[in-house]
């Protein structure tokens, strides 16, 4: 988008805030209808995932993370809020989605497919297959073909849907070849219930055979300033197969922002962050100088830890599209202004030189 919209954009963001959420929703008979209020974009920034037929346009460059409003976060909220937090996200021209059959599991589509009714078929929606379920619960993976076709139906009705935008496998499962799960994308993207493909947390080898046999739309992975393994050869992969790659845990499920410090619980019965080793108190101390870093290039500029951080992400390349999660009309504001702020060539490299130069302590899982 052009640069002056969006310096304008984020200057007045900060004065806005507060009458941003306040103004009123317009319902019609036809559904709700976007926020009339003038201080938001009418054409928010885009950048595209994939090439050619499959590719998709996203607003910002920044998508909403749904899980954490259902799962894996602290506390699961009640579901009136998360539902006005994803309507809201629409009105603010959030385009992009994102859920999974794993989230809850179950839950998260419900709650996604609900919120998403008025304005189904204006945005993108992305979920995945690709757990094996029992009981509930995660136990391994589970691609098999007749799997994925049942998982699709299932989140379909979930979704309140008869289409899936971006359908991800989760994670290669070492049981199925990956030939077979693009074949059975490519069936479902014939039949018209999916009409993209991704993968996640996909190797080299995996992505080429999959984009051979049916074109990747995205590659979805965890990046960001604590995670960075995807550089090299995963984000070289994209780049020259023409896959868009979206980050998933860009601000390292809340450390990047500041928030979690030492003192920090986390529910054991929902929360994934326990049983992951950089959120200890020990390692969360240890890794304390990448947060003030972070927080410090933010301070000289008028910019949150998590600002930088996805602002960062962003810069990397053109067709990288972070979504972040969060339960807060707050946060998602703030997450969404880190798209008006573009690193200079000098600043992006000393920045990245003096994080390099950081200890990272901790494996990511
Ligand atoms: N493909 C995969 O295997 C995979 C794995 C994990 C996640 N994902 C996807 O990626 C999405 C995001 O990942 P994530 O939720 O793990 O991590 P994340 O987006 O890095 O972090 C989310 C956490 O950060 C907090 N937060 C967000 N914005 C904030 C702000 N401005 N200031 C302070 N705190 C802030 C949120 O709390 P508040 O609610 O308080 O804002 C939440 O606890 C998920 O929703 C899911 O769709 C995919």
């Amino acid at each position: 988008m052009e640069a002056n919209n969006r310096r304008s954009f984020l200057k007045a963001g900060s004065l806005i805030g507060a009458s941003l959420f306040a103004s009123p929703l317009l319902n019609t008979a036809s559904g709700k209808e976007k926020n009339q209020d003038s201080s938001m974009p009418e054409k928010p920034t885009q950048r595209i995932l994939g090439t050619g037929k499959h590719s998709l346009k996203v607003n910002y460059g920044l998508g909403l993370g749904c899980m954490g409003m259902s799962w894996h976060r602290t506390f699961i909220p009640d579901r009136k809020p998360m539902i006005a937090l994803i309507q809201k996200a629409y009105d603010m021209n959030v385009n992009f989605f994102d859920t999974a059959e794993a989230y809850g599991p179950w839950r998260n589509e419900e709650l996604v497919g609900e919120a998403i009714q008025p304005f189904r078929k204006k945005i993108i929606l992305c979920s995945k297959f690709g757990f094996n379920i029992q009981n509930g619960k995660l136990s391994g993976f589970n691609s098999k073909p007749a799997n994925i076709k049942e998982v699709v139906e299932q989140s379909l009705k979930r979704l309140k849907t008869d289409y899936v935008d971006l359908l991800y496998q989760h994670r290669i499962d070492p049981a199925v070849p990956i030939e077979d799960v693009a074949g059975t994308v490519k069936d479902l993207i014939k039949e018209g219930k999916v009409l993209n493909f991704g993968l996640s947390e996909a190797d080299p080898a995996n992505i080429r055979k999959a984009h051979a046999a049916q074109p990747l739309t995205a590659l979805q992975t965890e990046y960001s300033l604590i995670s960075r393994d995807p550089e090299g050869e995963i984000l070289n992969t994209c780049e020259e197969l023409g896959i868009g790659f979206v980050p998933y845990s860009p601000i390292a499920r809340a450390l990047l922002t500041g928030y979690i410090n030492p003192l920090t619980k986390y529910d054991a019965d929902n929360d994934n962050r326990d049983s992951l080793p950089r959120y200890t108190p020990e390692v969360v101390k240890a890794n304390w100088p990448l947060i003030e870093a972070i927080a410090d290039f933010g301070n000289q500029r008028g910019l949150t830890a998590s600002q930088v951080s996805l602002a960062w992400l962003l810069a990397q390349k053109p067709w990288i599209v972070p979504i972040p999660g969060t339960t807060k009309q707050a946060h998602l504001q703030e997450n969404l202004w880190s798209a008006n702020y573009e690193f200079t060539g000098d600043e992006l490299k000393a920045f990245t030189e003096k994080i390099a130069g950081i200890k990272i302590t901790g494996a990511r899982n």
